[in-house]
């Protein structure tokens, strides 16, 4: 990305939209109401960590407590020490001894829409403790223990949060892969965590559609041994195998449970889960998070970035899907802890129609809405009249994850969805981050469109050159996190080296974020892209090295490059460069043929947007492929940077289609 331009066009939106001055009102209350109050707490948590931290986790419950609040030591951190607590029992029992076991925890709605409206199913806490405990004893039976890692790939239906639960429960960690991700996909992830249980379902719902799961678990069987026994959970009827033996289904290993299971007491930095994500190498990282640091983290930011006032009628719905991070933390762990409920809907924003989103607001009257630039680019594009079709006077509080929201996007969302009422959140985190690091407080920061505006409490961020100096306002650098926060990365399962390198390698004793930024004036962050291979398409993470790989593998492949683009609704587009083996020829054929394979070997989400066949591609005289002249290609740009080093001119002349 040219960074100058990125400055230039984020500076072009210089409004400040302050909260709304009825908003305290309308949510039943502010957990912190002004910018004043934002600072001091700011200030103090960054001072004292260890009495802000200890504050807040004190709300939760613990079998043990800590001896320590932080113990740290780059880059390895221990958060409440020696403490003992589960996370399942703070997102169920806890609420439950407190009263609420029959308020709504968990409300579903399927994707199919048949005469009487859509599926929905809503849980009580008291209930889905019950199923829960159900599940967990199901999975004691099969012989699923503590430590065990267990793979879960199902489609957005209950029991998939129910899955994640029971894991949390018995202290099992899991490792949810997004449905979306092919059997290969699968295959490497089940072989690095080494998992031997594996849950699925027999297929997902996708807009009227069937996506076939266990056909691509059966699939990932044939490429790793590590799948001992897998779980079905039927949900579309469609045609599976069951193999004997290995294969049981969902509803005969619950038959007969008791509804009681008793929480494992976990010790705070205990494995809570694994989540793959994607770096600069071909090969996806298993993200490390764990226990008692996560469980605090993501209650608080659950609480204070959306302010959750329970008790005051919040549906609080997130749209993604649970096999990413966004919703580990804020459809699962971070809202359940908040005695709120959480929506989760199974399907297509537009299925049947373009307006199954507002739809849903109306008739759950959603209070709080988390969702993705993309998505809200697409709306944009699919028309103003889906939206005004619907009451949406229920939303309090509007979010944004995943990737920069252009102001364009920003704005609509603000006049469009939040009729002007509701502040926007725009959250920058990571998966690595296991919750949100900078965002508005909506009770209280003014917010500028495109910017993450500032610190959470407790998030010491800053924008560094690779000394660790911080830069003064309007210059691009490193964002790193100074000091450790709850909800951090504890590692990268398996490679030690990969986890030093990658994220504390920039700047000394710093975490580095992988993105650049810069700070404005007012000390609002702005997040300027990845400084690394990755990209990021429509807030999914790729790794440009993953793509490269997939395409290699096919025959009629000899060598790749893979760049983002800017790409109207996903943000990113990716555009692939291929050299072709003399038997091939370079037509679209050939093209459909590639984006299937990629489809194949990662998922629909990694096919590239365009194929360029090329003779060769440009490097320098090292061999190092010159990427920044591929952008510039793909975004059909002069190339004006140092080409001094191209080892072949007319290379890039054939790519942009001088000669042809
Ligand atoms: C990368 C992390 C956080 C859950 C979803 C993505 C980009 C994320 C923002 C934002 C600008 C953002 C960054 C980051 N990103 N949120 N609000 N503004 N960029 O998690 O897959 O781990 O990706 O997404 O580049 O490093 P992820």
């Amino acid at each position: 990305m040219n960074e100058d331009q990125n400055i230039k066009s984020s500076l072009s939106e210089e409004r400040v939209f302050d909260p709304p001055q009825d908003f305290a009102e309308r949510c039943g209350g502010v957990w912190v109401d002004s910018m004043d109050t934002y600072r001091e707490l700011h200030k103090a948590s960054i001072e004292d960590p260890e009495n802000f931290w200890s504050t807040v986790a004190n709300e939760l419950d613990w079998f043990e407590p800590w001896t320590k609040v932080v113990d740290w030591n780059p880059p390895d951190a221990k958060w409440f020490v020696n403490a003992r607590t589960n996370v399942c029992h703070n997102c169920l029992d806890r609420l439950i001894n407190l009263g609420h076991g029959d308020e709504p925890a968990l409300i579903w709605e399927g994707e199919p829409s048949g005469d009487d409206g859509p599926e929905v199913k809503t849980y009580t806490y008291r209930e889905l403790h019950a199923e829960v405990c159900r599940f967990a004893n199901g999975l004691k039976s099969l012989g699923v223990g503590r430590g065990d890692i267990v793979t879960i790939y199902m489609g957005m239906v209950p029991e998939l949060t129910i899955a994640v639960l029971a894991c949390a429960r018995i202290g099992a960690p899991h490792s949810v892969i997004f449905g979306g991700f092919s059997a290969s996909a699968i295959a490497d992830r089940v072989e690095d965590a080494k998992s031997r249980f594996l849950i699925t379902c027999d297929g997902a719902w996708r807009r009227g559609a069937v996506v076939p799961l266990k056909a691509q678990v059966d699939q990932a069987a044939t490429m790793t041994d590590k799948i001992e026994t897998t779980i079905v959970l039927r949900r579309c009827d469609n045609e599976i195998d069951m193999r004997v033996g290995r294969d049981h289904f969902w509803s005969d290993i619950v038959a007969d449970q008791p509804d009681d299971c008793p929480c494992e007491p976990m010790a705070s930095e205990d494995m809570l889960f694994l989540l793959y994500t994607s770096g600069s190498t071909g090969k996806p990282k298993g993200i490390v998070h764990t226990t008692g640091g996560y469980m605090v983290h993501t209650y608080l930011t659950s609480r204070y970035t959306f302010n959750l006032r329970p008790g005051h009628s919040h549906v609080f719905w997130c749209t993604a899907d649970v096999g990413w991070i966004t919703g580990h933390s804020y459809i699962i762990y971070g809202i359940l802890q908040n005695h709120v409920p959480t929506l989760m809907y199974e399907g297509a924003p537009n299925h049947p129609e373009p307006d199954r989103f507002w739809d849903i607001i109306e008739r759950h009257k959603v209070t709080h809405f988390y969702t993705a630039p993309t998505a809200i680019r697409a709306f944009m594009k699919w028309g103003d009249e889906h939206p005004r079709k619907h009451d949406l006077s229920s939303l309090r509080v509007l979010g944004t994850v995943g990737e920069p929201i252009n102001p364009e996007a920003w704005m609509w969302y603000h006049r469009m969805i939040g009729r002007e009422q509701c502040p926007i959140v725009d959250t920058w985190w990571q998966t690595e981050t296991g919750g949100h690091m900078i965002t508005p407080l909506p009770g209280a920061t003014p917010t500028v469109p495109g910017s993450c505006t500032l610190p959470f409490l407790g998030i010491d961020a800053a924008v560094v050159d690779s000394t660790g100096r911080e830069l003064p306002p309007n210059e691009g650098g490193l964002l790193v996190i100074r000091k450790p926060w709850p909800s951090m990365l504890r590692g990268v399962y398996g490679d030690r080296q990969r986890f030093i390198d990658t994220y504390f390698s920039a700047v000394e004793g710093m975490y580095f974020a992988g993105d650049s930024a810069r700070r404005d004036d007012q000390g609002n962050f702005w997040i300027m892209g990845r400084m690394d291979d990755v990209i990021n398409v429509s807030g999914h993470r790729l790794g440009t090295m993953e793509v490269e790989s997939a395409l290699v593998s096919h025959d009629a492949v000899v060598e790749a490059a893979v760049v983002g683009m800017p790409h109207e609704i996903k943000g990113t587009g990716i555009a692939a460069f291929c050299t072709l083996s003399g038997d091939y020829t370079p037509d679209d054929a050939l093209r459909g043929q590639l984006r299937a394979h990629v489809a194949e070997e990662i998922g629909p989400i990694a096919k590239p947007d365009i194929i360029r066949f090329t003779d060769a591609l440009p490097k320098t005289r090292s061999g190092k492929i010159m990427r920044r002249l591929l952008r510039d290609v793909a975004e059909g740009k002069e190339s004006t940077g140092d080409m001094t080093t191209l080892e072949d001119f007319s290379v890039l002349a054939k790519l942009r289609g001088d000669q042809e």
